[in-house]
């Protein structure tokens, strides 16, 4: 992603964001040397590719979210992080998944169905809904050797009538990464480096603003206590029995294009 910023909005905002880091130095008299160890450590940052989450466990990302999409009070789906995890263009398919090595007997069959619409509650059936999340054990599929490329990612194009349903398995809570530099930053201000369960999806669809959002689950132990902090209640969707699996129902309302 390269995204240009605007030389305005540039002398706008750093000489501000320079004078703020630049107040909270003096006021710690911060050392050459713990500067030093912070430049290193973003240079680390940069190497591994981990600034997205880096962004998301300061919970910056939440911040730069509400900004961007808070205080809306047209009836659109709230929006959520996107987090380091999406791939683009995953396969059009409606179950998401393939069974690995891992699933355990105990482990739920979850669909997730709704309707896209309009804030004025019109339907949206061109919109397209792409879906990633972990599996119920090792996490997304690019940590775990176990799983086939691209598993729990899939694509949905909402039916005529706005429709949407796909089959996945109900995720369970995971940690972010924790073997490169920012699992040893979260470790040395002692913060958890836990996610509650969730489902990310991206709803794109003509005439309509991109929705990025994440679906939790009741009763999670991580709710509260979210490590990126991007828990909404609005966002905590039931999950009900329906004969051999789950079903949780996630109805979206896309605002229109600015
Ligand atoms: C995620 O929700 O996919 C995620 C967020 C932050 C770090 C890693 C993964
Ligand atoms: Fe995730």
């Amino acid at each position: 992603m390269s995204v240009q910023v605007d030389s305005e909005r540039l002398a706008e905002v750093v000489p501000d964001a320079l004078a703020a880091i630049h107040e909270v130095l003096e006021r710690h008299r911060v050392t050459e040397q713990e500067w030093h160890a912070v430049l290193a450590f973003l240079t680390e940052v940069g190497r591994a590719d981990e600034f997205v989450l880096l962004s998301d466990v300061t919970r910056t990302s939440v911040l730069i979210d509400a900004l961007t999409h808070g205080g809306d009070e047209s009836g659109a789906t709230a929006s959520d992080v996107e987090g380091p995890m999406y791939t683009t263009e995953p396969p059009f398919r409606t179950k998401i998944y393939e069974e690995y090595e891992g699933i355990s007997p105990d482990d739920d069959v979850l669909f997730v169905r709704g309707t896209v619409t309009s804030t004025a509650g019109d339907p949206v059936p061109e919109a397209v809904v792409d879906v990633w999340q972990t599996g119920p054990s090792g996490g997304y599929d690019v940590w775990d050797e176990r799983q086939p490329e691209g598993n729990f990612r899939g694509r949905i194009r909402a039916e005529t009538d706005g429709s949407y349903e796909f089959e996945t398995m109900l995720p369970k809570p995971y940690t972010v990464p924790t073997e490169g530099p920012v699992g040893r930053y979260l470790e040395a201000v002692g913060q958890h480096p836990w996610r509650p369960a969730h489902i990310h999806l991206k709803v794109t669809a003509p005439g309509h603003q991109t929705l990025i959002t994440q679906v939790f689950f009741p009763g999670d132990p991580y709710l509260d206590n979210d490590t990126i902090g991007a828990v909404k209640a609005a966002l905590v969707r039931p999950v009900e029995p329906e004969g051999d699996h789950l079903a949780c129902r996630f109805d979206i309302a896309l605002r229109p294009a600015a």
